[in-house]
Parts: structure tokens; sequence; C-alpha cells
């Protein structure tokens, strides 16, 4: 059965003391919520996934990277590696956000590079697409998702999906407080699965874990949760909040 998941992307935000704040508050909120096969993960920044690991000890919460690169090692000055991020004992990290596919450059093809490099070094990969504005407006969005997918992830096996979590994020909705009606979320995530399955098996699709990412917030969680393809959440401006976090948490 697949897990329902809350994963907080802490993007680019929070020093080390107050992300270890968050971490502490965030670790009194999951103490007193009965987690049933919810998993809980926050994705500090590499500087600070260390400490936040330590901060979460003994609970519930999960550590993320929020990206890493595709090489183990060697001259790739500023980059961080699989093997890095298993070494601080991280289990899983978000490839292909849209934030790293827009201002950095990072294309499917490198998306499917860093994939395998995520599970070469045993690592679980929560992988991000989504269609752009422009995209939905002139009815393509199926297109894109569906490409992001074939060029960037759809190379692996099918035993190779137990480690891997989906994350649908429209650009138009990420930080934007548009969010995609619970509808349209559940209309794209059925695609999803549907697609999974013509190219995997049903097993395949129906153990795999789709999230929905761009402006979840306390107010619209439980109805976009409440869908039957949507199996959580990535959340980016309300998980740098506990109070927040912890009532998107709840809502699920
Ligand atoms: P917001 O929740 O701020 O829209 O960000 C979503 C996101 O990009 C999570 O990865």
């Amino acid at each position: 059965m697949r897990s329902k998941i809350v994963a907080g992307n802490w993007k680019m935000n929070k020093t080390l003391k107050e992300s270890k704040e968050l971490a502490n508050e965030l670790k009194s909120v999951v103490e007193n919520v009965t987690l049933d096969n919810t998993r809980v993960i926050v994705a500090p920044t590499f500087v600070n996934l260390t400490r936040v690991s330590e901060a979460v000890e003994g609970s519930a919460i999960e550590v993320a990277a929020q990206n890493m690169h595709q090489a183990d090692s060697g001259a790739y000055t500023g980059e961080i590696s699989g093997e890095m991020l298993k070494g601080i004992g991280l289990n899983s990290v978000i490839l292909g956000h849209s934030e790293r596919r827009a201002y950095f450059g990072e294309d499917d093809a490198l998306l499917a590079s860093k994939v395998d490099a995520a599970l070469k070094n045993n690592l679980e990969i929560i992988f991000c697409f989504g269609e752009e504005l422009e995209d939905r407006k002139s009815d393509n969005h199926f297109n894109v998702v569906g490409s992001q997918l074939k060029n960037g992830i759809f190379h692996l096996p099918s035993d190779a999906w137990k480690n891997v979590v989906l994350a649908y994020e429209p650009v138009w909705a990420i930080g934007t407080g548009e969010t995609a009606s619970p509808e349209q979320a559940q209309e794209m995530h059925a695609f999803i699965r549907n697609l999974i399955e013509e190219t995997y098996n049903e097993s395949v699709a129906d153990n795999v874990s789709i999230l929905y990412g761009g402006s979840v917030k306390p107010g619209n969680a439980e109805e976009i949760f409440s869908k039957p393809d949507v199996d959580g959440g990535l959340i980016g401006g309300a998980a740098l909040k506990a109070e927040d976090f912890g009532a998107i948490i709840k809502a699920i």
C-alpha cells in the first residue's frame, strides 16, 4: 500500500538557528499526532542537513536533500553528491524541482542522470515535474507532464519504483497563492497513475505515492488531500512555520 506523505521543501530559507528551532517545533507537533501510514519529511538547505537530522532524531520526521550532483565525486566546485548525502545518513533527495529546471538549467536528460546516481547511492527520489501556465492555457499540460516523466524517470526498471515518490507541481501554482483546484490535481494525478500503469504495470502504479505541490496551505490541504490519487503534498511557503506545517500534517 502506498504511503501518504507530507514533505516540506524549505528551499533557500532558514539559518542554522532558525532551522533547529523549526525542527524542534515540528518534533513536538509530530509527537502529538497519530501518523497512520503517513510519512513526514523536511528538506532543509545543504549546510543545515546534519544539524536538522540531529534535531529530529528519535522522532518520525525524515530529512531529505533538495538536490544533488550526478557524479559521486570529482572536480565540480560547489556541488554535492549522492554519496555525500548517504554519508551523512540521508535516505531521500528531491530532484527536478521547477526552480532547478528554470534557474539552473536542469533538463530532462540531466535529471535522468541524477535519478540514476541517486538510486545507485540507495537514495529515495522525490521527483518533481509540472507544466507552466502557458502549457495549461494551451491545453498542453498532459503532454508536458507525460514527456517530463518519460524523459526523466521512465527509463527506470519497475523494481526501482519502490524508491520513487512523484511530486506534481504546476509551475503556475508555486509560491503564487494560486493552487490547482482539487479536481485539477485529481485529474492530473489520475493521468499520471494511468501512464505509469501503461508503461509498467498496475502494481507499480498503485504503489507509488504522488504528491501535489503548489500553494498548499492549512486552509486548502484537507480538500486537496481528500482526492483518491493525491497521496500528500510537497509544501513550500507553508512548511516554514511549524503551526502551518503542523496543520497540514493534521489535514492528512
Ligand atoms: P509553495 O508551497 O510555496 O507554493 O511551494 C511549493 C513548492 O515548490 C514545493 O516544492
